[in-house]
């Protein structure tokens, strides 16, 4: 995968070790040559640090440290929707239209918190990134959602919004312009209106008309654009990776995941279940291990070694939970492949980290 894929887009619940598995990937990948971008979104500070994304100025630079011996290289951003949408209106607006839309407080509302804002900007960049035609492999990594639906639905959401009555009756007197709007809503609407702007303010009502306006002309771009990247989604050398805990939650999670993006067409490359935990002595099963500790304490002896076997018998129960769940799973999607990750003791926060997290999903690991 690593060797042929353009773009890899790693999704799953939140927590679940996404922006981890998207760094330890791109690593990987640019240590064995390749040309990659990693898109970051809200990484944890250290591995942001460890990466170099110590400004976020949403453009992609270098990582420093990373075996460039095989001709490969390593980027790294961090998304900043507001940013991207920024950018957005830039290009494609006149400057003056731009300056007041940038300025508008609908916009600034927008273009900071719009629920799916954040996985349309991450879409955007995106195809920008592609578009650009410098890296060999572009990895992404998602925004925390809940579900795929926010985040494949995206650039729907937005033309939703976009094309609401509400927003769409709001905007009639910027587009009728002055007088003229009276005659062309008609008394009903009129009242409406008038009512809005009571209740809104009439300073209020004209951001949001001009908001909306602007917007709109904009609006042909944003979808077309926002289609393009869907259509880059699906297309070959394109692959999802669903990373998912070994928890009965973050599972069914990533079962939504993967049916989701079957139903999408979306090339699925598989799951990874990330933070396992084995157990080391599997010879020495659960009960052995506890009762070889009652026995120990049974009589007073060997407190230290009690401890160490009921430890032992702690974990090999949670790998046998694990085991079971992850079972589950396959048992529920035969054909999707699947990666075990383990659980490294500390948290990823470097270099080394990524690539031992990148071993283990090569399956180098054990
Ligand atoms: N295999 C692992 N072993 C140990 N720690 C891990 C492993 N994978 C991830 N972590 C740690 O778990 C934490 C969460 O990981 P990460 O930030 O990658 O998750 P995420 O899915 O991107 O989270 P969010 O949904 O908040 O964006 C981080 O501190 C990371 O270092
Ligand atoms: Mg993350």
């Amino acid at each position: 995968m690593l060797d042929s894929e353009r773009i890899i887009v790693c999704c799953g619940s939140g927590g679940v070790g996404k922006t981890t598995t998207a760094a330890a990937l791109a690593l990987r990948a640019a240590e064995r040559g390749r040309r990659v971008v990693v898109l970051t979104i809200d990484p944890a500070r250290r591995l942001a640090q460890s990466l170099g994304l110590t400004a976020l100025d949403n453009t992609p630079r270098e990582v420093s440290g990373v075996d460039g011996s095989a001709g490969g290289r390593l980027d790294a951003m961090m998304l900043d929707m507001k940013r991207t949408f920024d950018e957005i209106v830039l290009e494609h607006s006149t400057p003056e239209r731009a300056e007041a839309l940038l300025a508008n407080p609908f916009y600034q509302s927008l273009s900071s918190s719009f629920a799916g804002t954040q996985e349309y900007m991450a879409m955007e960049k995106l195809g920008q990134l592609d578009a650009s035609g410098v890296w060999d492999l572009i990895v992404v990594d998602t925004p925390p959602t809940r579900s795929a639906l926010d985040f494949l639905d995206a650039p729907g959401r937005l033309g939703d919004f976009l094309d609401g009555r509400l927003l769409r009756v709001l905007l009639a007197p910027a587009k009728a312009g002055g007088r003229a709007y009276a005659k062309v809503l008609g008394a009903g609407l009129g009242m409406f209106t008038r009512v809005i702007t009571k209740v809104l303010g009439a300073q209020l009502l004209a951001d949001l008309s001009q908001f909306v306006a602007a917007l709109e002309t904009m609006f042909g771009g944003f979808r077309a654009r926002a289609d393009q990247t869907f259509r880059l989604l699906a297309a070959p050398g394109t692959s999802f990776v669903v990373v998912a805990a070994p928890e009965a939650a973050a599972l069914r999670e990533a079962s939504y995941f993967v049916d989701r993006l079957d139903a999408d067409g979306m090339p699925l490359a598989g799951l990874i279940v990330n933070r396992m935990h084995f157990s080391e002595a599997s010879a020495l099963t659960v009960e052995r291990g506890l009762a070889g500790a009652e026995t120990l304490a049974e009589h007073g002896e060997h407190p230290l070694a009690a401890a160490v076997l009921r430890i032992h018998a702690d974990r090999a129960r949670l790998a046998e939970r694990e085991t079971r769940l992850r079972e589950r799973f396959t048992s529920a999607h035969p054909d999707t492949a699947l990666v075990e990750v383990e659980a490294l003791s500390g948290d990823v926060h470097d270099l080394a980290g990524l690539r031992e997290i990148g071993r283990a999903l090569a399956g180098e690991q054990q």
